[in-house]
């Protein structure tokens, strides 16, 4: 299983070199209506559960924005938000957001506990076969660029705890295009290891 998703990805990670940038001008003058939820910032979402956008990488925003364009993920709040936009206007939202600096919470768990998830973001779980969250994410959780992988330094809490276990329930499944590997990681992931993974990613950097 882990290796399959391995195999798939490393085609994909060739064929994203083709992928055109957005404009981020063009795409502020489109933010508007995003900034009621995301924050003028795109970092200062209005809920804990809304995700930050500023400072996360163009080629991740761009396949989600086209995601829930589609309503294959399915996010009943941006109903409508995405609607009659092209696939450029896609691209220069992506873009602006990506431009924008990144924002770095705390961690508000004690010593022992954010010990713990970073062993896990570090380490993986050997015994239950949870992979290393370094390997796609980097140890300091800027995620990978060129490959998509998403950044989740200092994302908030409430919002990654809501994707984790979105993944591990299979209600989130757009990481097909991934063979499926944040299913598999988040699978195996108890509530607590998901809850304490969350409140260490708030404050990574
Ligand atoms: C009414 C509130 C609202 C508005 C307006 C809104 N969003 Fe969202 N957005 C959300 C919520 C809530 C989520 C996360 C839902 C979930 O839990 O999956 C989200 C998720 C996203 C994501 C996925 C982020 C990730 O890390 O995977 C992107 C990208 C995004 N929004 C971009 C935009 C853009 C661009 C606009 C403007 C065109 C916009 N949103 C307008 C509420 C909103
Ligand atoms: C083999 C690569 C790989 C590994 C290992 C991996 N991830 Fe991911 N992760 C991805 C990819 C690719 C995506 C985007 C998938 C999608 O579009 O849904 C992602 C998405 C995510 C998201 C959603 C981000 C957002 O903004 O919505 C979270 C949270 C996440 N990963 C956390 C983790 C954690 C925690 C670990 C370790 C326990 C981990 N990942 C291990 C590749 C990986």
């Amino acid at each position: 299983m882990q290796f399959r998703g391995w195999l798939g990805m490393s085609s994909l990670i060739v064929a994203s070199a083709v992928y055109g940038a957005g404009d981020p001008e063009a795409g502020q003058a489109q933010s508007l209506t995003c900034a009621a939820c995301h924050g003028e910032d795109g970092a200062t979402g209005i809920d804990p559960t809304y995700p930050n956008l500023a400072g996360q990488n163009e080629r991740y925003l761009f396949r989600q924005l086209q995601l829930i364009q589609s309503n294959e993920r399915n996010i009943l709040l941006m109903t409508g938000q995405l609607l009659g936009k092209s696939e450029q206007d896609l691209a220069d939202l992506a873009a602006y957001y990506a431009s924008l600096p990144g924002k770095v919470s705390q961690a508000s768990g004690d010593d022992q506990a954010i010990t713990k998830a970073q062993g896990i973001y570090r380490g993986g779980i050997l015994a239950k076969g949870v992979a290393a969250c370094t390997a796609c994410h980097s140890p300091v959780g800027g995620g990978n660029a060129p490959a998509g992988f998403p950044s989740l330094s200092g994302q908030s809490a409430a919002y990654t705890v809501a994707q984790l276990t979105d993944y591990r329930e299979g209600r989130r499944a757009t990481d097909e295009e991934y063979g499926g590997v944040m299913r598999d990681v988040a699978e195996r992931l108890t509530d607590g290891e998901i809850a304490g993974l969350a409140d260490y990613l708030q404050g990574l950097h």
